[in-house]
């Protein structure tokens, strides 16, 4: 599903901050993503999401060498990967409900067809009455859940989270992490990234331990 060979990052001409990593992540399976505050685990998120290209190496994602893809095809592959981005990223000029439907809309799907689905996982994660309201409008917990429930709507291969529960409390963010599970159990492979030592003991999945550049794995 992703395999990385020897690659490297750097921002223009600053350090390397990721060194020759070389790994690969299996179709299906749920990883945890770890390391200290800019150790690089939103840039090793960047890479996956295709948002960023390595200054070296190679990264193979649905079986393409991605540094070689054109426009077109990466926006393709992109449409298959789900993210939830540490600072949230909604769109403030859409409602809560527009948010979240909007993965949907731009698969071309019909209002009538979603409605549903959409007002049943805003229930699922608090939000359903909250799903008029404009992201100005909700707390930072309420906006996480929102961006949570846009990066899952439609049901990507690949789901990225950065620090998805970093802004609700310890049950709601087990909670969140039983959606992921869920997710997962249907077939999306997950890299989530966490601080959460509670998470990280609680649900017992691999780790990637990022340090230093360098990346072990805790199976
Ligand atoms: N756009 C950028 N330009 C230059 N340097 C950057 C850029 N983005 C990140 N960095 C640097 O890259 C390093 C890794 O940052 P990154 O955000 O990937 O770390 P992180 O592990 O996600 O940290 P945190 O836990 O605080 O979110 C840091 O030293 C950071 O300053
Ligand atoms: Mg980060």
């Amino acid at each position: 599903m992703i395999a990385f060979e020897n690659v490297g990052l750097r921002y223009g001409h600053g350090p390397e901050i990721l060194k020759d990593l070389t790994f690969t992540i299996d179709p299906g399976s749920f990883h945890f993503l770890t390391g200290p505050s800019g150790s690089g685990k939103t840039s090793l998120l960047r890479l996956l999401l295709l948002s960023l290209k390595p200054t070296r190496g190679t990264v193979s994602m649905f079986g393409e060498d991605v540094t070689r893809l054109d426009q077109d095809r990466l926006l393709q592959m992109r449409r298959h990967i789900g993210i939830v981005f540490q600072e949230f990223r909604l769109l403030d000029h859409l409602t809560t409900f527009e948010n979240v439907a909007l993965p949907l809309r731009v698969r071309g799907q019909s209002e009538v067809s979603y409605r549903a689905n959409v007002e049943e996982l805003l229930d699922w994660v608090g939000l359903g009455d909250r799903m008029e309201a404009y992201p100005s409008l909700l707390s930072g917990g309420e906006k996480q859940r929102a961006a949570i429930a846009r990066a899952v709507i439609a049901k990507p291969d690949i789901l990225l989270a950065d620090e998805p529960t970093g802004n609700v409390d310890p049950g709601l963010s087990e909670r969140l992490l039983h959606l992921f599970e869920e997710l997962n159990r249907m077939g999306t492979t997950i890299i989530l990234a966490t601080h959460e030592l509670g998470l990280l003991d609680k649900f017992g999945y691999p780790r990637m331990l990022l340090n230093d550049g360098e990346m072990i794995i805790h199976e």
